[in-house]
């Protein structure tokens, strides 16, 4: 990898042997997927590791030091959701307790992310794009970013580029403000390799057809068609909802860090089918083939009356917000949901929807949870029960959850039944 002047010096020693460390390790990391050079970071950092597990202690020795070192982030960061929120989504003593132990460091590693450039105290969730929270990237503009939602929807949806980096090369990348350019930072990385041919009679489920994706791509590009005639070509708030969903179970789901959708993502508008590279495969994707996925998950858990259920993740928009509490409270007729029903959104979004009054005393009246964590570092708690149902492909590929399909989530929450039994 070619470096400049400044950056050698770093690599030699000369600002000290803690960037220098930082720098080796991002050089190396470079040369391993084949990097030219490092590019300059021109937006904040969005990173995954939110969570204060006990046992994770070389990770609070190395922000100890690069925070030791008088060093600090480039730019302000946001974070992954918190795990727990002891006021809103409260837990039975046991199950609080194993909380404490396993998430002991908490406290500690906010002080830390603190000290080197959280954005603000509230700052975690995975959807820190959306305007209510403000990380927002321009197109174009250059990201070190870890957590796999956010990374595909900043490459598809905005336009920006970032690789998906994993926890603690993301601190490197960011407090040293260079990433490699390799992959989704070239011009050739972020062309399509696949074309998905979308011939479904209505518009999929977003979250199946991520799936879809993501197991037949893994983490290659695809560039979709057939689908703007469902989602249309603007960006609106219901859009880029369903984009977020579709995004965030084709990364986890397979791999996938970009996607084109034709004549709607900024990538696709402009160049259309010039991003796709000569040879590129077909997958098509039917009614058909999205019930065959749908019927094929596994089943873990056979209880006939799920304990929980989790919408929201990644985090809802406002809109979703607002959908939500609408067909859910006209779903119940005056009635409360049967299943506890928890609504994940990140904090500056459930403040908004908190302000916005009717709404929210409709959310009051079903008698849902409303609160900004994650629900797989909930699920992580081996006192709390496995039987979830839930809208997220992610958080059933993540754990024992079993996914509906909204129409079928709906009768669950409303009856307490999996199959609206009695
Ligand atoms: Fe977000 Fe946690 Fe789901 S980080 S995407 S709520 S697994």
């Amino acid at each position: 990898m070619e470096l400049t002047e400044k950056e050698q010096a770093i690599l030699d020693g000369k600002e000290g042997p803690v960037l220098q460390k930082l720098m080796r390790s991002v050089v190396d990391y470079g040369n391993m997927f084949g990097a030219t050079r490092l590019a300059d970071i021109d937006h904040g950092g969005h990173f995954l590791m939110s969570m204060g597990l006990g046992f994770i202690k070389p990770i609070y020795d190395m922000l100890d030091e690069i925070i030791g070192a008088g060093l600090k982030c480039d730019r302000p960061f946001t974070m992954n959701p918190r795990p727990r929120d002891v006021k809103y989504f409260k837990v039975n003593p046991l199950q609080n307790l194993v909380f404490s132990i396993l998430y002991k460091k908490q406290g500690y590693l906010e002080s830390q992310l603190r000290a080197i450039g959280l954005r603000d105290p509230d700052a975690f969730s995975c959807t820190c794009y959306l305007p209510e929270v403000g990380n927002c990237p321009r197109q174009g503009a250059i990201l070190a970013w870890s957590e796999s939602s956010a990374v595909v929807y900043a490459n598809s949806v905005l336009g920006a580029r970032t690789n998906r980096n994993s926890g603690g090369i993301d601190f490197f990348m960011n407090v040293l403000g260079k990433t490699p350019v390799f992959d989704l930072l070239t011009d050739e990385g972020r062309k399509a390799t696949w074309n998905i041919d979308v011939r479904c009679t209505k518009r999929p489920n977003a979250q199946l057809l991520g799936s879809a994706i993501g197991m037949k791509v893994m983490g290659d590009v695809p560039y979709i068609t057939g689908l703007d005639k469902f989602l249309g070509n603007d960006l609106n708030g219901e859009v880029t909802g369903y984009l977020k969903d579709l995004g965030a179970a084709s990364a986890s789901n397979g791999a996938v860090g970009l996607y084109h959708v034709e004549n709607l993502t900024p990538e696709a508008k402009a160049a259309g089918k010039k991003l796709l590279v000569q040879g590129f495969k077909t997958y098509i994707i039917d009614d058909a083939e999205l019930d065959r996925i749908y019927q094929a998950y596994p089943v873990m858990w056979h209880r006939k009356s799920p304990s929980i259920c989790f919408i929201g993740c990644p985090h809802l928009n406002i809109q979703q917000l607002n959908d939500w509490t609408n067909r859910l409270h006209a779903a119940l007729g005056g009635n409360k949901v049967k299943v506890k029903t928890v609504f994940l959104a990140a904090p500056p979004v459930v403040a908004a929807f908190k302000k916005q009054g009717e709404i929210y005393e409709k959310f009051l009246e079903i008698g849902a949870i409303l609160t900004s964590i994650c629900p797989i570092m909930h699920l992580a708690n081996p006192l709390v029960s496995p039987a979830v149902v839930t809208s997220s492909n992610k958080l059933r590929t993540y754990t024992d959850a079993r996914f509906f399909l909204d129409d079928d989530l709906l009768p669950i929450i409303v009856s307490g039944k999996i199959g609206g039994e009695k």
